[in-house]
């Protein structure tokens, strides 16, 4: 969670907030460069104006929670927006659509919005453009700027095929001025298009649709943004002067001027729907969402906008966004594509996984070329087959999942692909034992398997070495530095420096880092070696109960039963891996090279002797002072077991801001106790509910 970085105390938590947001909207808009997804961004937002609401006291008419988007670059000539060029507040889900119409209808001195017509929009994932026409010939193209200042782009947008230079006139009816504001896109098969150009040109590759619109506009010389298809779709009017009397831009509804907008010839989404009351515009808002897939262009959301202009005057606006408009931001998405390929990968336990091989698609906010298939059955039920086309679901920043295949009515099918036989890594046999879904490569001495156990112990969840990702592991087994994970500590900086992209500066901060890991608790060591169904709670429960290695290499299935939270199946395993002649081996070596963690490292995590010794907690919204992990690991630190879910063997729930409702009424449900966010700390220093 992004937040979790930011400093707790209100003062400084807005000041770290506002400062970030800042550095992100100039990466966004100055840049075309974010760093963050946009989900990241918007929970800063609102994690900033929540602040702001709560403590009037920081208020500041400099923060961006007042302005929007940038100050322009001074790379083209600004221009003033005559009307401002507003943002959107956004919804997240569909009571806030709600709760946002309740707002509507207050403003409008009104019971409900029942009788009110709204539009309902693509909110399309492109550059807000402001686009001048006097007398009916393009003058002025701008973006948005910081609201009020934007760039003159004229030169750039007058190269976009879908935006007329000059307007149609039937009967004279132009307007002496129409500012006509939209959204300068690239369509998905344009973008697609362009990357794969990129990528022959050996140039880098465009993050996605929307970096690859706004880097084309940002072009100095016209003739290059010429070369990219971008088009255009408008939705709003800006300044408007000089209306005959029988123009359709006369009239007070957005739909008719929608309607204007067309008839002179430019472009609008042929998504753009009417819907009367609240409940039709959610409903409305799903059905676009469903066609989200289809489009030829991206969108991140659903814009709703008071279709009366008369009402909307009435309504008015807040600093930075009018109260008539609102935007549903949409996360998960759905795309189709083809499937080029399925291969098999192999695991550090040897697990063969299937993966799809992918046309490369943007999806869900990047670009998915590879999801896994999970297992000879999951191939199977999806009756996914290369040559297929099939549709990639991706859901923000979830792994990227196949969900089956599209079929077409009478379309003859590609052949049923078949699992493999042989390792591809070390050719050995493929088993797939009976009662199992999954299929193994059993050769110990596979090279795909090593790299992959070697890089597992290296990784966050468990030694937590920095510097040694797969890459480099690959390169050290390729090389024959290492086998097993023992070896990583014999390693020497002279052996390091020198191998590819590795100077001696990494070459000793790997060596460091490799020595500090030393110090990592007995737990993390147990996940790093990969102990069949010993996970990292496991990993935890076990740690506390033997306190050493030496302790738990001679500890028998039954001691190992008795351990709360470890049943059979993971005794015997961690029983048959201390037994196994190979791990002995490596067990005795990194003894001797020190890699001993005992009680004295580990602290009163793994001994459980802390006052919430034997106790579960249940920690559900935020408390004052703690990120969830930190709240997680205070509880462990104390002796006790932090779980995500209420069940009867609850000690108690610990109830911070924006408590998880089903948990709540669960604890209700079981009577199991409550302790507000305030209690916390005597919680875990007394381990009794005060
Ligand atoms: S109306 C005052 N309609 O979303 C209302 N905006 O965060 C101004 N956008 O800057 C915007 N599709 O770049 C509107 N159908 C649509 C839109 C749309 C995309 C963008 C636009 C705007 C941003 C608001």
């Amino acid at each position: 969670m992004i937040l979790d970085s930011f400093p707790r105390e209100p003062e400084d938590r807005v000041r770290a907030l506002r400062e970030a947001i800042e550095h992100h909207n100039e990466r966004y808009h100055a840049m075309d460069a974010p760093e963050i997804p946009d989900a990241d961004y918007d929970a800063l937002v609102i994690e900033l104006r929540r602040l702001e609401a709560a403590h009037p006291e920081f208020a500041d008419v400099n923060s961006p929670t007042r302005r929007v988007g940038t100050s322009p670059s001074t790379l083209f000539t600004p221009v003033h927006h005559v009307v401002a060029m507003m943002s959107l507040d956004n919804a997240f889900d569909d009571d806030e659509i709600t709760a946002w119409s309740e707002r509507l209808a207050r403003s409008l001195n009104r019971e409900g919005v029942g009788d009110l017509a709204f539009s309902v929009e693509p909110k399309v994932d492109g550059v807000a453009m402001s686009i001048t026409y006097v007398d009916g010939v393009l003058t002025q193209a701008a973006t948005r700027g910081d609201g009020v200042t934007g760039e003159d782009v004229t030169a750039n947008v007058a190269t976009i095929a879908s935006v007329p230079k000059r307007l149609t006139t039937t009967d004279g009816d132009v307007p002496h001025i129409l500012e006509v504001r939209g959204e300068v896109y690239l369509p998905l098969a344009a973008f697609a298009a362009m990357n794969t150009a990129q990528r022959k040109a050996k140039q880098k590759e465009f993050a996605n649709p929307r970096n690859a619109a706004a880097g084309s506009l940002r072009q100095k010389d016209p003739a290059v943004t010429a070369t990219r298809p971008l088009a255009f779709f408008a939705y709003q009017l800006g300044q408007l002067e000089g209306v005959a009397k029988n123009s359709g831009f006369n009239s007070r509804s957005h739909r008719a001027i929608l309607d204007a907008l067309s008839t002179v010839g430019l472009p609008v989404a042929q998504e753009i729907t009417s819907a009367l009351g609240i409940d039709a515009v959610i409903a409305q808002a799903h059905k676009l969402e469903e066609l989200r897939a289809t489009l030829d262009y991206d969108i991140d959301g659903v814009v709703m906008k008071l279709d009366d202009l008369d009402l909307r005057d009435q309504a008015g606006s807040t600093s930075r966004a009018p109260r008539w408009a609102l935007a549903r931001k949409l996360a998960p998405e759905e795309r189709s594509t083809l499937l080029k390929e399925i291969e098999v990968s192999i695991g550090r336990t040897g697990r063969a996984t299937p993966y799809a091989i992918l046309d490369p698609v943007f999806v869900g906010g990047s670009t998915v070329e590879f999801a896994t298939l999970h297992n000879e059955d999951q191939v199977a039920v999806k009756d996914v087959r290369p040559g297929d086309t099939v549709i990639v679901h991706k859901a923000g920043d979830v792994i990227p999942e196949i969900v089956g295949p599209v079929l077409s009515a009478g379309g003859k099918r590609p052949k049923v692909w078949k699992f493999p036989t042989k390792c591809p890594a070390c050719k050995g046999v493929l088993v797939r034992l009976e009662d199992e879904s999954d299929t193994y490569c059993v050769n110990l001495d596979c090279p795909a398997q090593r790299a992959q156990r070697l890089a597992h112990f290296a990784s966050r969840s468990a030694m937590d070495i920095e510097g040694l990702g797969e890459k480099v592991v690959e390169r050290l087994v390729d090389l024959g530095l290492i086998t097993d994970v023992a070896d990583l500590y014999g390693l020497e900086v002279g052996q390091l420096s020198g191998l590819e992209g590795m100077g001696e500066i990494s070459a000793n901060n790997l060596i460091a880092a490799i020595d500090q890991s030393r110090s990592q608790p007995l737990s993390r060591l147990l996940v790093g070696l990969g102990i069949r169904h010993l996970g990292p709670q496991g990993a935890k429960d076990v740690a506390r109960a033997f306190a050493s290695m030496n302790a738990l290499r001679s500890a028998s299935i039954e001691e190992l039963s008795d351990v709360d939270g470890i049943g059979h199946v993971i005794a015997e395993s961690v029983v048959r891996f201390m037994a196994n002649p190979s791990n002995v081996a490596v067990l005795d070596r990194l003894d001797a090279y020190g890699v001993r963690p005992d009680i004295a490292q580990s602290g009163a995590q793994e001994t459980g002797n802390g006052p919430l010794r034997g106790k579960t907690i249940v920690v559900t919204g935020t408390v004052p002072g703690f990120s969830r992990d930190e709240a997680q690991e205070a509880v462990e630190r104390a002796g006790g077991k932090a779980t995500g879910s209420v069940s009867a063997k609850t000690f108690c729930v610990v109830v911070g801001a924006s408590p998880g409702a089903s948990k709540i009424t669960k604890a209700e449900a079981l009577s199991i106790p409550m302790v507000d966010a305030g209690s916390f700390v005597s919680l875990l220093e007394t381990g009794e509910i005060s």
